[in-house]
């Protein structure tokens, strides 16, 4: 009985290991991380489909049964159609992007030749909790990267998949399309919740991350502050993106603008803009 109830002891800690998968991309300069993980059979995220053999290798030494994506961006959808074919296994996002997955994904050049291309895919929406065989998962809605970006919480052990919610501490460059007193919105939601480790996309496992994710609102709060002084002033945007980061970063070249400091500026000014009027 003793040795029985060992065993299945065993094989639940087994099964709530956090499996990591990782990969680098390097171009004009730059590399960039990518993880993939896997706990107790559920893929999350299914990384770009230029690590596709890799991202194969890993799915298939665990017996994987299903996967979620924690938003639609190719680098974390780019290997879901290929997947859930070749392992007969169902797959998971924010009802937002049910349509968008359906259809091949629409990428600008650059990107395609960083990450590859996305197939479409049809898939079901996330639920609220995702139950495996020996964990659960809260997901929770954290938009401002993206409209349909979401975390999974793993409240018993205290951790979180972040996507792409963390990234860095410091955020000095963003795409056109975030919105970032949302991404603020989300952090200060987060922040209620009880968690250690965070395992990010591009940054790995952090262990201090509930520390480093209250960090990045600090961070975010206090740019805000400083750009919104600038702007009641009446100076304009691109002064404003000059005097805080007076050095244009690589990214912003070879991404022809879609990573930049200005979207970082403009997304709070906008936001402060519609407020008032
Ligand atoms: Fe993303």
């Amino acid at each position: 009985m003793i040795m029985n109830r060992t065993a299945c002891s065993l094989r639940q800690d087994r099964a709530r290991e956090v499996r990591v998968y990782n990969s680098k991309v390097h171009m004009m300069g730059t590399t960039l991380n990518v993880y993939a993980y896997i706990v107790d059979g559920m893929l999350i995220d299914s990384g770009p489909h230029r690590m596709k053999a890799g991202i194969e290798d890993f799915c298939t030494q665990s017996h994987l049964n299903k996967i979620v994506h924690t938003h639609f961006h190719e680098d974390h959808t780019g290997n879901t159609a290929y997947l859930m074919k070749k392992l007969q296994v169902p797959a998971y996002i924010h009802s937002n992007s049910l349509g968008v997955c359906r259809d091949k994904g629409d990428i600008p050049v650059y990107r395609l030749v960083f990450w590859g291309p996305r197939r479409g895919f049809l898939t079901d929406a996330l639920p609220p909790i995702i139950e495996n065989d020996h964990s659960s998962f809260q997901v929770i809605h954290t938009p401002g990267h993206t409209q349909d970006h979401v975390v999974f919480l793993d409240k018993e052990e205290g951790r979180l998949f972040s996507g792409d919610l963390f990234l860095h501490p410091k955020t000095r460059v963003t795409r056109r399309n975030e919105n970032i007193p949302l991404l603020i919105q989300s952090l200060r939601r987060l922040l209620q919740e009880n968690f250690g480790t965070v395992y990010c996309a591009h940054a790995g496992k952090i262990t201090d991350g509930y520390s480093l994710i209250r960090q990045k609102l600090t961070h975010l709060e206090e740019l805000q502050g400083q750009v919104l002084t600038l702007f009641d002033k009446g100076y304009a945007i691109k002064t404003i993106v000059k005097k805080i980061f007076p050095e244009t970063p690589t990214i912003t070249y070879f991404s022809f603008g879609e990573f930049s400091s200005f979207n970082l500026v403009r997304s709070l000014i906008e936001d402060k803009v519609s407020e008032n009027g």
